[in-house]
């Protein structure tokens, strides 16, 4: 049974599911055709795109579905200055690089790409959902997507993120708890403090918008997405369940990591990209948090530049312990299987959940009609 909800409706998708952003490489255009196909809703993280990256992934895409499908950037922030001490950081990380067979690590010439690049190629793209993190875009920006007729969802971890991404015109607000896998979306506030954990942040924030939130963070079955919809989410927002999927793009390794691990594996680390995220702890996150972060470390995105060698060279190895295996706090849950049947399991398991709780009240009518 399809589930819809008033957002399905809206966004003309079958199933309150969507497939998060997972810019890196998990989401492939055959990942976002195939969750869009099955009556989910499938994103393209486009954040480490180029703009011609971004037209082309779309170009796939629309070739294999013709059903509804997000994109998704990093809200822009200032260049962060190179800090006094980076020879220092790029020394530490050198025996890593030297271990894979990489020349010493160089600071990037730049580190991200052109945000208003971006944006204009996303503009182009016939995605009908434009998502963001990291922040709340500039009104220039929103009023862009906005003639293009795009939903525009922004991400809070907090509820004053949250009532901010309303006030500034987003369509949805996405939710991330502290569960979640990847980067932290905090953006008004201490990352620490910005740790609320999915149960208690979905309520809070539909308390306090008007507009249809999105639940994720440690979603990976129909029994969490029933949960988040008692909560009052419209729809829920899975990453980590759409990894290990036949069509996901990251390295065989990473996958079995994923299915491997325990919920008391990952941890919040900022060893990788110089913000903080979630993944699978391993020896280049161990060994780099080992000293002074802050001595290891270079602020985002030049540590995430400075390090993609590295990972790309470690995927390529199958090393696992120099990846950046972000992952949430549900792995347990984790599955081998296509998209397609995920979203069918999804589904059912869902409609099973919802009716073993009409079951529960069932029975105590019963039983107090006794
Ligand atoms: C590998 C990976 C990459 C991600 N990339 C993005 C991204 O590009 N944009 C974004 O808004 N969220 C991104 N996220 C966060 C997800 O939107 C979402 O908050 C998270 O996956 C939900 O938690 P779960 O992994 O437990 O399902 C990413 C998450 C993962 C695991």
């Amino acid at each position: 049974m399809p589930l819809t909800t008033e957002l399905t409706r809206k966004l003309e998708i079958a199933h309150p599911i969507f497939q998060a952003p997972l810019a890196g490489g998990g989401d492939t255009p055959e990942l976002v055709a195939a969750v869009s196909n099955a009556g989910g809703l499938g994103f393209i993280g486009a954040a480490y795109l180029a703009p011609s990256q971004i037209i082309e992934s779309a170009r796939i895409v629309r070739s294999k579905t013709e059903r509804p499908f997000g994109i998704n950037l990093f809200a822009p922030s200032s260049a962060p200055e190179i800090p006094g001490n980076s020879q220092d950081v790029l020394q530490r990380l050198a025996p890593f690089f030297a271990e894979l067979g990489l020349l010493a690590p160089i600071l990037p010439s730049r580190a991200s790409e052109s945000f208003s690049e971006q944006l204009e190629a996303a503009l182009q793209t016939g995605a009908s959902v434009f998502s963001f993190t990291f922040g709340v875009l500039s009104s220039d920006a929103i009023a862009a997507i906005k003639r293009k007729n795009m939903f525009l969802f922004g991400t809070a971890t907090t509820v004053d993120e949250a009532i901010a991404l309303e006030q500034a015109g987003v369509d949805g607000v996405v939710t991330q708890g502290s569960e979640a896998g990847g980067h932290r979306g905090t953006f008004a506030g201490d990352f620490s403090s910005g740790m609320i954990g999915t149960m208690s942040l979905v309520p809070q924030v539909v308390d306090a918008v008007r507009v249809p939130v999105i639940a994720s963070g440690g979603i990976m079955d129909g029994r969490g997405i029933a949960a988040a919809l008692a909560l009052g989410a419209s729809a829920v927002q899975l990453g980590t369940a759409f990894l290990t999927c036949d069509e996901s793009g990251i390295p065989n390794a990473y996958k079995e990591a994923i299915l491997h691990a325990h919920e008391d594996q990952t941890r919040i680390t900022k060893a990788f990209s110089g913000r903080p995220a979630r993944g699978i702890v391993n020896r280049f996150m161990t060994e780099v948090e080992s000293g002074d972060a802050a001595e290891a470390i270079l602020p985002f995105p030049l540590q995430n530049a400075v390090t993609r060698p590295l990972r790309s060279a470690a995927a390529k190895q199958g090393r696992a312990e120099f990846l950046s295996l972000w992952a949430g706090q549900g792995m347990r849950l984790a599955r081998r299987q296509s998209a397609a049947d995920l979203i069918v399991r999804l589904v059912r398991e869902t409609n099973a959940a919802l009716e073993h709780l009409q079951a529960m009240k069932s029975t105590g009518q019963a039983r107090s009609a006794r």
